[in-house]
């Protein structure tokens, strides 16, 4: 909004950052493209620090070709302010109203890649009819997987419960457990699914959730 204040969310970045580390673990390479969180990122990966959507957008765009696996768990924000204030907002009256625009989807821009060289997974935080609206949101956005979860038991959490959803109509649940221990299984699963279609070695994360 100005020099000092921003929108964000409640997202701490966790489950980006363990399916980062879960894949290196498993040998391949990762490219972590993260806003700012309060995670040391995992040694050994390409570590591209963003602040905005616009860069995320810019970043990602930059690594997506290069990349087997496209992992978009970003909890990016969904509107921006209108303009930037160069100087700090001073306090006036009781009211203030904030005009805020879109952002540019970054999922759905990979999504409409034409003869897109890479698996495309992303996430769906929802608080309410979490499969539909997650199956919505695998067709809107062109994704191969989506990965959902109760945003009330994800959000902060060490802890996770997972619904994946496969563009072929498949699904899988992984019940209640550690972010390390479901990521670890989501990159066999991400893998397993990929190698369907191609031969798969580098993995790029985009953080949050
Ligand atoms: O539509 P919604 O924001 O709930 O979708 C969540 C998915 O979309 C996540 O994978 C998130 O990373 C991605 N997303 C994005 N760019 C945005 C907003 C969401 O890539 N501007």
């Amino acid at each position: 909004m100005d020099p000092v204040r921003y929108i964000s969310n409640r997202s701490s970045g966790k489950m980006g950052y363990t399916i980062a580390e879960a894949a290196l673990d498993a040998g391949h390479d990762v490219v972590l493209i993260s806003g700012p969180v309060n995670l040391a990122p995992p040694r050994n990966t390409k570590f591209i620090s963003v602040s905005t959507s616009d860069e995320m957008f810019e970043a990602v765009h930059r690594h997506a070709r290069e990349s087997d696996i496209c992992v978009l768990c970003a909890a990016v924000a969904d509107y921006k302010p209108a303009k930037v204030s160069p100087a700090k907002i001073k306090k006036r009256g009781d009211r203030m109203s904030l005009e805020l625009v879109t952002t540019c989807d970054i999922l759905e821009s990979l999504g409409q890649q034409r003869d897109r060289p890479f698996l495309l997974v992303g996430f769906a935080a929802e608080t309410d009819q979490i499969e539909k609206n997650a199956w919505e949101k695998l067709r809107r956005k062109n994704c191969d997987i989506i990965v959902a979860n109760d945003a009330r038991i994800g959000m902060e959490s060490d802890e996770n419960e997972l619904l994946i959803l496969f563009r072929n109509g498949e699904t899988k649940r992984l019940s209640r457990a550690p972010k390390t221990f479901l990521s670890r299984e989501l990159v066999k699963i991400f893998l397993k699914f990929a190698t369907k279609t191609f031969d798969k070695k580098n993995v790029m994360i985009t953080e949050r959730t």
